[in-house]
């Protein structure tokens, strides 16, 4: 399915998505209200997160939301 980095583009949603979701940036960086009910992110999402400015327990990569 889609991720969310596309469906913000598909909906005039800013977001960045500076890599087109090859896990090399953090401009899809966004906060989720309820990431509990989300499947938990891979390591290679938690890697590139832990350089996100302003990195809260919330935070996640749009493109990797699916
Ligand atoms: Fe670069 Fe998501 S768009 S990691």
């Amino acid at each position: 399915g889609d991720n969310v980095l596309r469906l913000a583009q598909r909906y005039d949603i800013p977001m960045e998505g500076a890599c087109e979701a090859s896990l090399a940036c953090t401009t899809c960086h966004v906060y989720i209200k309820s990431n509990h009910e989300l499947p938990t992110a891979e390591p290679e999402e938690e890697d590139l997160l832990d350089m996100a400015p302003f990195l809260k327990e919330c935070s996640r990569l749009g493109c990797q939301i699916v």
